[in-house]
């Protein structure tokens, strides 16, 4: 398939590549580079060994998304392109509904006209809000979240419903992630968060390699088996091929819309992180327990039984893992990508 991939240059989005290249498809990338670094994208030519087209704009621009579909056949559109911080999207909640909603708004609309019927889309697990129940199964309902951010991931499933509802020959496929972490196993690609990290994985990362003091744990005091909360963690590399089995399940489907949970179905508390990234770096990090981080659930996983059943999709990465290859990546790039 020739698949448009919106924010490829990004860190989910960039992981993802690499395995559609690898499975046989033609990939093009449109990103704006407001949160990612040109750079990534020399790292992809040099790990699959192709030339990738780039288009850099904004995609909430209608008409140069427009142009590119009239100009260029797709098959299909991964569309990760978004903003992604939950406390900011708290202080600038307008530009998060304008980009993360105009975004999806300026590539459905083009989709439809050029007669691109398949649509996958990066929603999170925080749209099953603070009241369902463990593990977290994707016909739960009402969907509800607690920041702006989450509320446009609501809102664009929503959207998407409703358009594949008027429109049956759709093939949409929302992807609900857990907590992605890790690195590409070569080091080369990874996740490079500008400014302070707000991310758990990212900040420990960083503390392994210099760049911060110590580590502050959000609160020892929920009601988890060592008061730290938990999460389901999932190598962004299991995540990747979550999108190739998206496509192909997709490509055969007969449902206009699908929903599946990207997880593994285990909940790893904070210290449990922090003690197996010691093991990835060889050495005791410096952290200190702090007080709860407002808007923290303390228990969060998946149900992937229909991720697996019906993608034939299961993750294969352990913690260890995650931790090992998200140190390869670190310290190799201390600084992340440069310019
Ligand atoms: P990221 O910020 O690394 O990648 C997003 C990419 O989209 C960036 O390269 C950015 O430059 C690009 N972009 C943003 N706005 C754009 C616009 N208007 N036009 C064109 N490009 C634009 O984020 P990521 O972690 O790779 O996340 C990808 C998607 O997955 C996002 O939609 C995010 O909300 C979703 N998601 C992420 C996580 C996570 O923890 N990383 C969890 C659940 C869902
Ligand atoms: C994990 C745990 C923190 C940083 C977020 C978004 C979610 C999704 C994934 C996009 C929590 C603790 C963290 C630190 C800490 N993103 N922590 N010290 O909050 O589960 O999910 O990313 O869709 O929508 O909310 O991930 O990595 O921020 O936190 O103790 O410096 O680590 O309190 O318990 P979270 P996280």
């Amino acid at each position: 398939m020739r698949v448009l991939v919106s924010g490829g240059a990004g860190y989910i989005g960039s992981h993802t590549v690499v395995q559609l290249i690898a499975a046989g498809h033609d990939v093009v990338i449109v990103d704006s580079f407001a949160n990612s670094k040109p750079a990534v994208i020399g790292r992809l030519e040099a790990l699959t060994g192709e030339a990738i087209p780039v288009h850099a704009f904004d995609l909430t621009d209608r008409d140069k998304t427009e142009r590119l579909f009239a100009d260029e056949p797709f098959d299909a559109v991964i569309h990760f392109a978004g903003l992604k911080a939950v406390g900011e999207s708290a202080e600038i909640p307008l530009e998060y509904y304008e980009n993360n909603l105009g975004t999806t708004f300026s590539l459905v609309r083009a989709m439809r006209r050029h007669g691109v019927k398949m649509l996958v889309f990066s929603s999170s697990a925080t749209v099953y809000g603070e009241e369902a129940p463990l593990p977290y199964r994707e016909d739960y309902a009402p969907l509800q979240a607690s920041s702006p951010y989450g509320r446009t991931k609501v809102m664009i499933e929503h959207v998407l419903t409703d358009v594949a509802a008027a429109d049956p020959s759709l093939r949409i496929g929302i992807l609900r992630y857990f907590n992605p972490v890790g690195a590409h196993p070569s080091g080369t690609i990874g996740e490079d968060p500008q400014g302070i990290p707000n991310n758990l994985m990212p900040f420990i990362a960083q503390v392994a390699v210099g760049r911060r003091d110590k580590l502050v744990v959000f609160g020892d005091d929920y009601p988890t088996a060592d008061g730290t909360c938990e999460r389901d963690y999932i190598h962004v590399e299991d995540l990747a091929a979550g999108h190739v089995a998206a496509l192909n399940t997709l490509a055969t489907s007969e449902k206009a819309v699908s929903v599946w949970n990207l997880g593994t179905g285990q909940g790893t508390s904070v210290l449990e992180m922090v003690h197996a990234f010691e093991r990835a770096v060889g050495r005791e990090l410096p952290y200190e327990i702090g007080p709860r981080r407002a808007g923290d659930q303390p228990r969060s996983w998946a149900d992937p039984a229909r991720a697996n059943d019906e993608l034939g999709w299961r993750t294969v990465k352990t913690i260890d893992d995650m931790c090992a290859d998200t140190w390869r990546w670190q310290s190799s790039n201390p600084t992340g990508y440069e310019d």
